[in-house]
């Protein structure tokens, strides 16, 4: 089982003013952005790499380059905040979206558009979606994936809550989940307490 939490100065900073309810779109979408590029630096830290000789004006160079296909999944809506981040970090992926959101009365995935193919599956696949509650639309999602035949998955996320963490580590096993902070829990509406709230809502003004 493989769980980062972001050990760094700069996501609690960042997070802590994503979290504040008088942040507004403008700077809600730029903090999303920010925490993305450090996430995604971490998450690709130890990407498979070949070796690959450029010639530099003076000399030959024996450098790396990512061996690995790899494929965005965005989960729409809230995880489009976080693609054009994740593409400018890795500009030869491939973008798989998918839609889904949350039934408000019973808390469970639905699926309205998806993208993902049945056959030859992308080696690398970095799920997108700032917010974990619990950990249902991930779930979906992983099944999909596992489904295509991806044989890496990484999933990356915002914010979590500590039970959606615990029943995807303990049904995912193999999956690599990079998260900015993890709080301890879900109101009876099944929304992360404290939270940031709805990101998808505050980034979209909805
Ligand atoms: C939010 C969030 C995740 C999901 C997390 O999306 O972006 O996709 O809920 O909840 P879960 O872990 O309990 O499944 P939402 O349904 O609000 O859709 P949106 O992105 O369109 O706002």
């Amino acid at each position: 089982m493989s769980i980062h939490i972001l050990d760094h100065a700069l996501a609690k900073h960042h997070i802590t003013t994503l979290r504040d309810k008088k942040t507004e779109a403008d700077q809600f979408r730029r903090l999303l952005r920010r925490l993305t590029t450090l996430l995604v630096a971490e998450a690709t830290k130890n990407l498979a790499s070949d070796s690959y000789e450029v010639e530099t004006p003076l000399a030959l160079f024996q450098g790396k380059q990512i061996s690995h296909s790899i494929g965005l999944v965005p989960i729409l809506r809230a995880g489009l905040s976080m693609v054009d981040t994740a593409l400018d970090l890795l500009p030869f992926a491939e973008v798989w979206h998918l839609g889904m959101y949350r039934d408000e009365t019973t808390a469970h995935p639905v699926e309205y558009y998806s993208k993902i193919p049945k056959t030859d599956p992308i080696d690398v696949a970095i799920i997108l979606d700032p917010m974990l509650a619990t950990g249902g639309s991930a779930s979906a999602v992983i099944d999909k994936l596992n489904a295509w035949g991806v044989q890496h998955i990484y999933l990356l996320s915002i914010i979590a809550s500590q039970p959606g963490v615990d029943a995807l580590c303990k049904n995912y096993p193999d999956v690599h989940y990079f998260i900015c902070d993890i709080d301890s829990s879900l109101n009876d509406k099944k929304f992360i307490v404290p939270g940031l709230g709805d990101a998808g809502d505050r980034a979209f003004q909805t």
